[in-house]
C-alpha cells in the first residue's frame, strides 16, 4: 500500500446518497455541518468491499475471527488496552449504543449526567427512553475547557445513575488528560455511576503529544462500570456502513445491555464487517497521512480565522476531531448560522448542542483544502456584511 494519498483532490458527493450533500442540493452552499469527511476511504477499505461484493453472498452475518481480531489489536498497539473477546458487542451505530445504555443502565426517570456543549444525542438518547439528561456547563478558564467540578457534585441526585462522557470531546475538541480522567473516575465510583464512554473520535486526536487515555483502563474498578463506545466510521469515513461496537467488561451489566437490544437492533451488515477489519487491521498509514491533513487544515483555519475573521473566535486548542466550534457572539447577529447559510457555509448552529442561541457555530474540516479556502472566502464575506 503506497503512502501517497490524494486528499487534495474534491469527490464530487453531489446526487448521491450523502445527507450532508443532499441538504444543500442545487444551492451554492458549501456543506460543513454533519460529522463525516469528504474524502474518500483508504484504499485498503475500497479494495476489501471489492473483494466482499465479488463473493456475492450477503447472508445474515457475524464476525469473523480476524475481524475482532483487528479491532482488539489495534487497541493492544495503540492504547495499550488488551480487550477480552468476549466484552464486545456489535452494532449498527455508535447513537444505538448511547440509547441502549440509557435504557439498559439507568431506570424510567432516573438521570444521565453530562457535561455540555456536547454531541446532541447525549441529551435525547436518555430522553427517548424516559431517563432524564442533565447537563453540567463546561467552564472555559485559561484558554482551555475545564470541568466544573464543584457544579458536577452538585447536580448529583440520589436519581443520577450513569454519566456519559465523551473521550475525546464533540464539538469542543478537547482531550482528556490522564488526572482529569482519574477524577472524573473516582467521581462515578463514589457515586456509583456507570461511565459510558464514548470514544468515536480516539483516533483523531491531532497533537502528538496529547495520548489518548481509554476510560475502561483508568482502573479495575470503574473498567467493571463502564460501557465504552467505539467505531471505525469516524476515522476512516465509514459511516454509512453502520458498524460500531460497545465495549462491557462486567458480565451482568453486558447482559443487561445485550437485553435492551433484543429485538429492536439490527444487526451489522456483512460490508460493515469487511470494512472493519480492513479499517483497523490495514489502515495505518493512510490515518497517519490523514492526520497530517487535518492538522494542516487545522492550522490553516486557526491562523486564518484569527488574521480575517474579526469577531468569530477559537477559544481553546484544537486537539483532536476535524471539528471546529466557533465562537461567534462577537458578531452580534441573532443567527448566524442562517447568516453564513446566506453566504454560502452550511455550519452546525451551537444550539443544538446545547449553546447559547447565537452564540457558537461548528465547522467540519474534514475536507480538500481548496474547500476550506473557498469557506473561509465566503465566511469572510458574511462577516463584512454584518458589520456594515
Ligand atoms: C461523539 C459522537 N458519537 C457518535 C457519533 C455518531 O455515531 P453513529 O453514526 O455510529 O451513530 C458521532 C458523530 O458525529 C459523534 O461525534
Amino acid at each position: 500500500m503506497g503512502t501517497n494519498f490524494d486528499f487534495d483532490t474534491p469527490v464530487n458527493c453531489a446526487g448521491t446518497d450523502s445527507q450532508k450533500w443532499q441538504k444543500y442540493a442545487g444551492r451554492d452552499v458549501l456543506p460543513m455541518w454533519v460529522a463525516d469527511m469528504d474524502f474518500k476511504s483508504p484504499p485498503a477499505i475500497i479494495q476489501a468491499l471489492h473483494e466482499r461484493v465479488e463473493h456475492g453472498v450477503f447472508g445474515y452475518a457475524r464476525p469473523v475471527q480476524s475481524t475482532i481480531d483487528a479491532f482488539v489489536a489495534a487497541m493492544a498497539t495503540r492504547y495499550g488496552w488488551k480487550i477480552d473477546p468476549a466484552w464486545l458487542v456489535w452494532l449498527p451505530g455508535l447513537v444505538v449504543g448511547l440509547n441502549v445504555t440509557a435504557q439498559a443502565l439507568a431506570g424510567s426517570g432516573e438521570e444521565v449526567l453530562t457535561l455540555g456543549p456536547v454531541y446532541p444525542p447525549f441529551m435525547t438518547a436518555p430522553r427517548n427512553s424516559g431517563r432524564v439528561p442533565v447537563t453540567v456547563p463546561w467552564a472555559l478558564a485559561a484558554a482551555q475547557w475545564q470541568i466544573d467540578w464543584e457544579a458536577l457534585e452538585r447536580a448529583v441526585t440520589p436519581k443520577t445513575k450513569l454519566f456519559f462522557l465523551c473521550n475525546p470531546h464533540n464539538p469542543l475538541a478537547r482531550v482528556w488528560r490522564q488526572a482529569e480522567l482519574e477524577q472524573l473516575a473516582e467521581f462515578c465510583l463514589r457515586h456509583h455511576l456507570v461511565l459510558c464512554s464514548d470514544e468515536i473520535h480516539c483516533d483523531l486526536i491531532l497533537e502528538p503529544t496529547l495520548p489518548h487515555v481509554p476510560a475502561a483502563l483508568l482502573s479495575d474498578e470503574i473498567a467493571s462500570r463502564t460501557v465504552t463506545l467505539m467505531a471505525p466510521s469516524k476515522t476512516y469515513n465509514v459511516p454509512g456502513l453502520g458498524t460500531s461496537i460497545a465495549i462491557i467488561p462486567d458480565p451482568m451489566r453486558r447482559a443487561r445491555f445485550i437485553r435492551a437490544t433484543a429485538g429492536i437492533v439490527a444487526e451489522v451488515t456483512t460490508l460493515g464487517y469487511a470494512a472493519c477489519e480492513a479499517a483497523y487491521r490495514d489502515s495505518e498509514a493512510w490515518r497517519q497521512a490523514l492526520l497530517g491533513y487535518l492538522r494542516g487544515n487545522r492550522d490553516y483555519l486557526l491562523e486564518t480565522i484569527a488574521r480575517e475573521l474579526p469577531g468569530v473566535k477559537v477559544e481553546a486548542p484544537v486537539e483532536a476531531t476535524y471539528l471546529l466550534w466557533l465562537d461567534v457572539s462577537g458578531l452580534g447577529h441573532p443567527n448566524p448560522t442562517a447568516h453564513f447559510e446566506h453566504h454560502g457555509v452550511g455550519l452546525s448552529d451551537g444550539a443544538m448542542f446545547g449553546a447559547a442561541k447565537g452564540s457558537h457555530v461548528r465547522l467540519n474540516f474534514g475536507c480538500p483544502r481548496v474547500t476550506l479556502v473557498e469557506a473561509i472566502r465566503r465566511m469572510k464575506a458574511a462577516v463584512q456584511a454584518v458589520k456594515q
